[in-house]
């Protein structure tokens, strides 16, 4: 029986959404496949950790006072020996040790590369996007830098920080003059629309940037694709690639925002596949391209275990371009699996044994080097 910490919750925006995920693809599927011992561990908003089994069932979590009963518990604590464990100090210690963890954050903290760079510390196998690729992914300018430089489509852009903004706005604005309207004004990191604005002409221009500066100490200004058709493709694999359909999701508002994605009809779980056209009914020629800068903004980005691809495409020229890679996509895009021929049982099942493939590899690399560098450093030495 292997035993898989699922962690979720955290110090972001997502913390809810991320409940879910952890929940509805996740830990029901694991439970499902049978043969693993599930410890969910839970990061509060204030960032306590605490693990325990009730917290297997989603409805834990619709508790009003769920944080109430949290607090007269004892919390957590990692320990790194020889991979990681789990202690619950005191006089009556326990302790439970993981054999894979199974990330299920979104946001900062989580789907960043911070957990990413502990659990590499705890020398444990994990699920999902290694540190330096989910890293570049949570930033929006990063990742169409990264993109640029290997020659994947993205749209114009500039990016700033809040810092240079005050010094130097009057530079910053002739830049932005070089890119064409309607733009789109975004803090780079965050996700589900929050503190994004379509500016149509200039006047709205710098009411859009305090908007993202707001949110973020970091923004990106984009050139907006007219005449858009938005897809996606969920990927699994770290050598040999699996794509998903390429999905349309059809929605209502101007632009997609946190309402449409994850509460259109009510039923939670992340995307609501109503809203979603599996697969999209685009030409032969436009998928195929899609599936090919898919894969190759997956491994320029290095992810592994599993992403999900955005783009943006111009329906009257055809043109498309990398929008944004998720590194955690909401609910795993179980209902696009699903339609793919694998089902939520499979899709955990296989990436964990991928999440152990990595790892497998990682331990075959050299980490070590020995010199003789610190018995010729000058300096007094030990009597
Ligand atoms: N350059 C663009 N052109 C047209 N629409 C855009 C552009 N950038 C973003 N959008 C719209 O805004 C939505 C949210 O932007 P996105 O970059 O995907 O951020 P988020 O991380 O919040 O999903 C997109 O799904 C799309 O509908
Ligand atoms: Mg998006």
């Amino acid at each position: 029986m292997k035993t898989i910490a699922v962690i979720f919750g955290g110090r972001s925006a997502e913390h809810d959404v991320s409940i879910i995920t952890a929940h509805i693809p996740i830990i029901d599927s694991l439970q499902a496949a049978g043969g693993f011992d599930i410890w969910p561990v839970y990061i509060t908003k204030v960032g306590d950790w605490y693990a325990d089994k009730a917290m297997n069932r989603l409805a834990f979590f619709k508790q009003p006072n769920y944080e109430a009963v949290l607090k007269k518990q004892k919390k957590v604590q990692l320990s790194f020996d020889k991979g990681l464990t789990l202690v619950w100090p005191g006089l009556r210690e326990k302790k439970v040790k993981i054999d894979v963890v199974f990330p299920s954050m979104h946001g900062t903290y989580g789907e960043d590369g911070s957990l990413m760079g502990l659990l590499r510390m705890a020398k444990v196998p994990f699920v999902g996007c290694d540190m330096a690729s989910s890293a570049v992914a949570m930033d929006k300018a990063f990742t169409k830098q990264v993109l640029v430089a290997e020659g994947v489509p993205v749209v114009p852009f500039t990016w700033f920080t809040k810092v240079s903004w005050a010094q130097s706005k009057k530079y910053l604005l002739e830049k932005i003059s070089t890119l064409k309207y309607p733009l789109f004004v975004k803090p780079v990191h965050l996700g589900s629309s929050i503190g994004i604005t379509k500016v149509k002409s200039f006047a709205q221009l710098e009411n859009a940037i305090e908007v993202a500066l707001h949110y973020d100490d970091k923004i990106l200004v984009e050139e907006g694709v007219e005449d858009l058709i938005e897809v996606t493709l969920p990927i699994i694999g770290n050598y040999e690639l699996t794509l998903a359909s390429v999905e349309r999701p059809l929605n209502k508002t101007e632009f997609f925002d946190f309402k449409d994605k994850y509460l259109s009809g009510g039923k939670g779980g992340g995307v609501n596949s109503e809203y979603s056209e599996i697969p999209a009914n685009i030409d032969a020629e436009l998928l195929k391209q899609v599936q090919d800068l898919g894969r190759k903004t997956y491994k320029t980005l290095g992810c592994c275990g599993i992403a999900r691809v955005d783009f943006l495409i111009n329906s009257a020229t055809k043109k498309i371009f990398v929008n944004e890679v998720n590194t955690l996509p909401g609910s795993l895009y179980q209902h696009n699996w699903k339609k793919s021929g694998l089902s939520g049982v499979k899709l955990v099942t296989k990436l964990i044994s991928l999440a152990e493939e990595r790892f497998a590899a990682e331990q075959q690399l050299t980490h070590t080097f020995s010199s003789e560098i610190l018995s010729k450093v000058g300096g007094p030495k030990v009597q």
